[in-house]
């Protein structure tokens, strides 16, 4: 009201309400800008690519690792049995350790500043005081590596990392380098650090050859 009352719309009190104006839409756009940076879920999976090429040079804290593991680990499991075990390779000693047991991927795991050997523990996932549950035994322990590591690919991309998963490595090699206890099955070595490279998307099948609505 007193505002109201001795408000004088001189072109000098018009400067500054309009100086004001300006500062504050500025602000609502910053913060409309920010709240647009945030990637959707969908724009993720979209930009989600394997990378097999890396940056070497730049590194990735275990900071950020323990972040991405943290997410990683609210992926479901049977039972909630968390049966899914990380062994992160970080050091350029442990890494060289490692790289001949990728085999086939050697030279894609040589660029990476990150490798994660995923393993799960046997009879557990699947299990019910150490009996099968059913025919599927030992393979849900491999099902639930598997959900962990697409929340793992997932989360690193909202990071800003890209991975790429590999299946093709020696598993006695890698439990020798890393300790791996022998009740441990090893599944796959993930890659993380920032790609320099753009990869294609490789087509996916049509949705009508994968998806049978009865
Ligand atoms: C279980 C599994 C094992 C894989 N093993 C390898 C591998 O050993 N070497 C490799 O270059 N890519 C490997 N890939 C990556 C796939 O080739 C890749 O996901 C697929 O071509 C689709 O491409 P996109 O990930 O860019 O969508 C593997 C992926 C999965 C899920």
């Amino acid at each position: 009201m007193h505002y109201l009352c001795t408000y004088q719309p001189t072109e000098t009190n018009m400067k500054k309400q309009l100086k004001k104006i300006l500062m504050m839409a500025s602000v609502v756009l910053t913060l409309i800008g920010c709240a647009g940076n945030t990637a959707s879920f969908d724009e993720i999976v979209a930009n989600r690519r394997s990378v097999r090429s890396y940056d070497s040079s730049r590194k990735i804290s275990e900071e950020q690792i323990r972040t991405l593991i943290a997410t990683t680990q609210e992926a479901p499991s049977w039972a909630n049995v968390q049966a899914t075990r990380y062994y992160v390779v970080m050091s350029e000693e442990k890494l060289n350790k490692v790289l001949p047991s990728m085999l086939a991927n050697q030279e894609k795991a040589s660029t990476a500043p990150v490798l994660i050997v995923t393993t799960y523990k046997q009879d557990q996932s699947g299990f019910f005081n150490g009996e099968a549950a059913n025919e599927v035994g030992n393979s849900w322990g491999a099902y639930d590596a598997g959900l962990s590591n697409a929340f793992l690919v997932l989360k690193a991309k909202e990071m800003g990392f890209d991975t790429l998963i590999m299946g093709l490595r020696d598993a006695d090699g890698l439990k020798k380098a890393l300790d791996i206890p022998s009740d441990e099955t090893v599944m796959t070595v993930v890659a993380l650090g920032y790609g320099n490279q753009v990869p294609k998307r490789p087509d996916r099948k049509p949705l009508d050859e994968i998806l049978k609505i009865k």
